[in-house]
């Protein structure tokens, strides 16, 4: 895991945003999985001034969301698909119909998870995959004590979640809130080929704390990714905060991200074999 430790969260968000554009510019045709909350917005932003400036497209782009609340419409405007409407599609250039938020209002809600699961291996899977974390620990809807390993089901929210997101959103009434969700798995976030998570702000520092230093557990499903080969972490100095390594990792990503790893073991590696080619191209 690279943890990225940026002085705010308008710089953490640029980086963030420049790691997506990379991956769109060489695959126009890339898989996305995208995520809600307050946390990604500056980024989303940063990917719309891009697609404004012409620097890359969406046209092409097909997107999975990470979840949606069980019993609300898409019209609903504390819906994760209205919010993704507003947030980002309407201001980028993808199709509409190229995106994809499960249904909160399925009859058959295991048969909408596995239908879902099914859209996205047939698409190729998703190559990149955006997150946030809960101050819990939580990625999409996984709470504490969700399987490491879980699919795409019915999940059911932690009273410190509707907190939070009664705080954040649905003007802070709690009632209001679902206490229900459609969530894509820890599992089936695990198979996407990179991840992007972002957190910002203290209230987060623990999150991290237990996703990059704590055991590998159910209790904080961000600790998961720990797992992951190519998993990397956005975020300010008050959500690393709690970190034992952070300026360690600072340093480390930031020579990772400058191509200026000199290391024995990958990236001697690579320039050696970029010169094999070279050799047999001759
Ligand atoms: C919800 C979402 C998560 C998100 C989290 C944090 O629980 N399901 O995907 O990461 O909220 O939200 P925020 O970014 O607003 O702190």
């Amino acid at each position: 895991m690279e943890i990225v430790v940026c002085k705010d969260k308008n710089e953490a968000s640029r980086k963030a945003a420049d790691m997506i554009a990379a991956l769109v510019k060489k695959n126009p045709k890339c898989v996305l999985g995208l995520a809600t909350g307050s946390t990604p917005v500056a980024m989303y932003d940063e990917l719309a001034k891009d697609v404004k400036a012409k620097k890359i497209s969406f046209k092409n782009v097909k997107s999975w969301n990470l979840d949606e609340y069980y019993g609300l419409p898409p019209t609903h405007d504390q819906s994760y698909r209205y919010f993704m409407n507003e947030n980002l599609f309407k201001k980028i250039d993808i199709k509409l119909s190229n995106t994809h938020v499960l249904n909160g209002l399925a009859k058959d809600p295991d048969k909408e998870c596995k239908a879902y699961e099914a859209q996205i291996k047939k698409a190729g899977g998703i190559d990149l995959q955006v997150l946030g974390i809960g101050s819990d620990g939580h990625i999409a809807f996984n709470e504490p004590g969700t399987s490491l390993s879980s699919r795409t089901s019915i999940v059911y929210l932690t009273p410190s979640t509707i907190k939070d997101n009664a705080r954040l959103f649905f003007k802070g009434k709690e009632n209001e809130v679902p206490t229900r969700a459609l969530s894509m798995g820890v599992g089936t976030i695990c198979e996407a080929k990179k991840i992007v998570l972002l957190a910002f702000g203290k209230n987060k520092a623990d999150a991290v704390k237990g996703m990059v230093e704590g055991g590998m557990s159910q209790f904080c499903t961000a600790s998961a990714l720990q797992m992951h080969k190519d998993a990397w972490v956005f975020c300010d100095e008050e959500a690393a905060s709690k970190l034992k390594l952070k300026d360690y990792y600072a340093w480390r990503s930031s020579t990772v991200l400058a191509g200026a790893c000199e290391c024995a073991c990958c990236c001697k590696k690579a320039a050696a074999a970029k010169g094999a080619k070279a050799k047999t191209k001759k």
